[in-house]
């Protein structure tokens, strides 16, 4: 058994979600393999509505980094993504993980936005040498409180 063993169990809850918030039936896939979960959401002409990737990371089991976070552009602004942060955290927990982190580029308001209404905190801020990216590191326990 891994991590992310139990990812498909999400599927439904994850189309009845995104489903009833662009009102129109959609598949969700969720595929998993030892580090990491892939989620993909599809509307019904086989287009990508969202996306999001858990990944373990690597040299700590305890800690999960949610990244690739993805709404198609005609589907923005619609809340998919805030839908979408609760379900990261379920599977996370139910991997067994202690921690949820994230990087987001400075300049991206949603997602500065979303984080801290679930609770996330910013650990730490920094330039990526390789880009000159402003870049954000978000974190949250897992714990139940
Ligand atoms: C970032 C992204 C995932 C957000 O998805 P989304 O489903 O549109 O987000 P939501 O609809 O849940 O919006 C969250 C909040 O941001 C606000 N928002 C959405 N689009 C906005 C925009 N263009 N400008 C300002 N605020 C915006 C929403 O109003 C909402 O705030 P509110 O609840 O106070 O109204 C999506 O824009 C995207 O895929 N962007 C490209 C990829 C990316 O940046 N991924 C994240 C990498 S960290």
């Amino acid at each position: 058994m891994y991590a992310f063993s139990d990812g498909k169990q999400f599927e439904s809850e994850i189309s009845r979600v995104i489903g009833n918030i662009v009102n129109s039936p959609v598949v969700s896939t969720v595929t998993t393999n030892p580090d990491g979960l892939r989620c993909e959401v599809k509307l019904s002409d086989g287009s990508l509505a969202c996306r999001f990737v858990l990944t373990m990371f690597p040299g700590n089991c305890g800690i999960v980094v949610s990244h690739n976070t993805y709404v198609a552009s005609h589907l923005r602004g619609l809340g998919i993504a805030t839908a979408l942060q609760p379900i990261k955290e379920t599977i996370a927990r139910s991997g067994g993980f202690s921690y949820i982190m994230a990087t987001i580029i400075a300049d991206n308001i949603i997602q500065s936005k979303i984080l801290p209404r679930f609770g996330w905190k910013i650990l730490w801020e920094f330039i990526n040498q390789r880009t000159t990216n402003k870049c954000i590191m978000w974190i949250k326990p897992l714990e139940e409180v």
